[in-house]
């Protein structure tokens, strides 16, 4: 098998040079060097600058960020950062304004930020533009812009709500905790497409294309991840039909080899998609292409129950990332109060620890999260028989009301 350019990746974590990107020039220029933290002297005091971009979007996006932020304010009193927040527009608020779902001072903006707190885009009133004109281009441009290669999304099932899980308890066990390393960047939503005719009149295609750098670096990202977690690693192909798939299994395979200490295995998509319903606690880190990714991601959150608890990391290099959680823009409930705010929460703890790296930080949001629950306060979304009903707001507060040092 020839991928000789392997070894030349090796040992670079997560760095990939152009040449294995693929890309056309100006297509998805690669991320500029993320501004360094800053230690500045503040009031007297000594604190972390951190400059985040803040995408609240559409919907329930801008009420649940909201509360997102005021956790995240919390966490800097308490423990002496501070953070600064620009807002910018994306989505179908960014069409109603600017005339196009991503405007460029978007991207610029975010590029000279630490990270990005997305809401959610989207909505029924922008689902009849054309194509080139929807809110979830801005997602594909914010993604290939700012080369947001690995998606992280866990689905977790809170003790708490394990009765929310739609599975039988013998196969839930105590709990399920999943992490799906999605490659974001490439494949089939960023390969060659377009339409021709063909024999049976106009035909249409999109391409899977996967290089060996493109899944070397996610592949890293997901035997560290399983480093410090139950050190297994699920990969997940089509490698009985699809070349790309055999490319994507010889290089993880590969990258295997640096890690030792963990177990990989490999499933075909059709039988993962089974296994993942018959019997999820076998699974600790799933790492897969982009649509087998997208899709076994929503799969994944269904079996937990609880969507709106749910958060999301995608990250490039150098750590930079963006945040958001994995629901969606929810129009009907929107700006009035009832959206749940948890999955913006988690996703913060989520920038705490892979952005900032500020682990303690990011325990301290979880845990005061974990507490709201263990008490027994719910949003609509969530609720069950003896909890207690909360709207957003309040449910925010509560969550900063947790919060402690650890
Ligand atoms: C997701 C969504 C997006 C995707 C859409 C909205 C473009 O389904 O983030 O999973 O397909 O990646
Ligand atoms: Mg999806």
């Amino acid at each position: 098998m020839n991928y000789n350019d392997i070894t030349r990746y090796r040992n670079q974590r997560f760095r990939t040079g152009p040449e294995s990107l693929k890309l056309e020039a100006g297509d998805m220029p690669p991320p500029e060097t993320v501004t360094p933290t800053r230690h500045l002297r503040g009031g007297g005091n000594l604190y972390s600058r951190y400059k985040l971009a803040v995408i609240p979007g559409d919907g329930i996006g801008p009420e649940i960020v909201n509360q997102g932020l005021k956790v995240l304010d919390r966490v800097g009193q308490i423990y002496g950062h501070k953070f600064e927040y620009s807002t910018l527009l994306a989505g179908g608020c960014a069409i109603d304004v600017t005339g196009e779902p991503l405007p460029n001072e978007t991207i610029e903006v975010c590029k000279k930020s630490d990270a990005v707190i997305l809401g959610a885009v989207g909505g029924h009133k922008w689902d009849t533009l054309p194509g080139h004109l929807r809110p979830e281009k801005a997602l594909l441009g914010l993604r290939g812009q700012l080369g947001l290669f690995a998606n992280l999304r866990p689905a977790v099932i809170y003790k708490e709500l394990i009765d929310a899980c739609p599975l039988k308890p013998e196969i839930i066990g105590d709990s399920i905790d999943i992490m799906v390393v999605r490659e974001l960047t490439g494949g089939i939503y960023f390969g060659e497409r377009g339409r021709r005719m063909g024999k049976m009149g106009q035909e249409a295609f999109d391409t899977e294309t996967y290089s060996v750098g493109e899944v070397e670096r996610i592949a890293r990202i997901a035997f560290e991840i399983a480093n410090k977690r139950k050190k297994k690693v699920t990969s997940i192909d089509k490698a009985n039909i699809l070349e790309s798939s055999r490319l994507w299994r010889e290089v993880v395979t590969d990258v295997s080899k640096d890690y030792p200490a963990i177990s990989l295995d490999h499933l075909y998509v059709d039988n993962a998609a089974m296994q993942l319903i018959r019997d999820p606690r076998q699974f600790d880190v799933i790492v897969t292409s982009n649509m087998f990714g997208d899709i076994l991601s929503d799969e994944a959150s269904m079996i937990t129950g609880s969507i709106g608890m749910l958060p999301s990391a995608s990250l490039g290099e150098d750590n930079f990332g963006l945040y958001e959680p994995i629901h969606g823009s929810a129009p009907d409930i929107a700006g009035q109060d009832k959206a749940n705010p948890i999955a913006t929460v988690l996703s913060i703890a989520m920038l705490l620890r892979y952005t900032l790296h500020l682990e303690n930080e990011a325990n301290a949001v979880e845990n005061a999260v974990n507490k709201v629950l263990e008490e027994g306060y719910r949003t609509g979304d969530i609720m069950s028989p003896g909890k207690t009903l909360v709207g957003t707001t309040k449910m925010g507060e509560l969550i900063v009301e947790k919060l402690s040092k650890i």
